[in-house]
């Protein structure tokens, strides 16, 4: 299974991933985006038919904001 996740830090807001793939990706407020399916939790795998779309946009991000790996991302959670 393949995983996803928007490094927001890189993302410079240019909208392509959402013109490449709407169902998967949307926008906060000031255009940075995040991975729709799972709110960018990156717990949730692609499934077959979100592949073609999900590669697109995967290899056309132009800072490499888009990642994705084969284990679920692992929960950010603050440090108490
Ligand atoms: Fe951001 Fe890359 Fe999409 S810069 S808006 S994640 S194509």
């Amino acid at each position: 299974p393949l995983y996803a996740h928007v490094d927001q830090d890189a993302c410079i807001a240019c909208g392509l991933c959402q013109m490449l793939a709407p169902a998967l990706f949307d926008y906060d407020e000031n255009g940075i985006a995040s991975y729709r399916p799972d709110h960018n939790t990156g717990s949730l795998a692609l499934s077959a038919q979100q592949l073609q779309a999900f590669k697109l946009a995967y290899q056309r991000c132009p800072t490499g904001a888009i990642t994705r790996g084969q284990q679920p991302f692992a929960p950010t959670r603050p440090h108490a």
